[in-house]
């Protein structure tokens, strides 16, 4: 499927890739807008291996949110191939910060760069049935669910497997 465009530049925010001086925002941005948090090590480990697919969003040298994505190999979703997966492992913006477009542009940002940088032939990701703003935000960009992946999460929220061919 062609990508969606997307903008580095959406003035007055801009959008880069991320460094190892912004862990520290990033892990806070977690922490606020998401029950599922990690350590330190782990947002590091993906840094070190998908750099050009972690983003963050800035705006005078404050970071307001980022997109982070893996790789991995499986069965397609869309039909029996076994194929590279790029997976949305944490994508959030601050509240303040909602409804500008950052979303929308650090999701397909990572998208873009795990196509032409790591070959993903397929994008997934994981979404709470509850999360309308995410689910509209991946149903806006041609993501489809695949399955709910029931007691999912830790307090028994089901997920939607979402799957995105690119
Ligand atoms: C989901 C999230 C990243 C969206 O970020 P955002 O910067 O507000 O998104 P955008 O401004 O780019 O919006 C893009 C699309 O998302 C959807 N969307 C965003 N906010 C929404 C809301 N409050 N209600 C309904 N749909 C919404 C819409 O489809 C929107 O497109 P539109 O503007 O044409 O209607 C943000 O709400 C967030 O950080 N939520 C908490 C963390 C989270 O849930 N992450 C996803 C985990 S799977």
């Amino acid at each position: 499927m062609t990508l969606k465009k997307f903008s580095m530049d959406l003035t007055p925010y801009k959008l880069r890739e991320f460094k190892e001086e912004d862990l520290a925002s990033v892990v806070d941005i977690n922490l606020k807008c998401l029950p599922e948090n990690y350590p330190d090590f782990f947002f590091l480990g993906i840094y070190y291996r998908y750099p050009k697919s972690f983003l963050v969003a800035e705006i005078d040298h404050k970071i307001v949110g980022y997109s982070m994505y893996r790789k991995e190999k499986g069965i397609s979703c869309f039909g029996l191939k076994w194929i590279d997966k790029g997976h949305l492992v944490s994508i959030a913006v601050l509240p303040d910060h909602r409804t500008k477009g950052l979303g929308q542009n650090l999701l397909l940002g990572g998208i873009h760069s795990m196509k032409f940088d790591y070959n993903a032939k397929e994008i997934i990701l994981e979404v709470r049935i509850s999360n309308n703003s995410a689910i509209n935000l991946y149903k806006k960009n041609s993501f489809s669910i695949v399955k709910t992946l029931s007691h999912y999460y830790k307090d028994g929220e089901d997920a939607y497997l979402m799957a995105f061919k690119c």
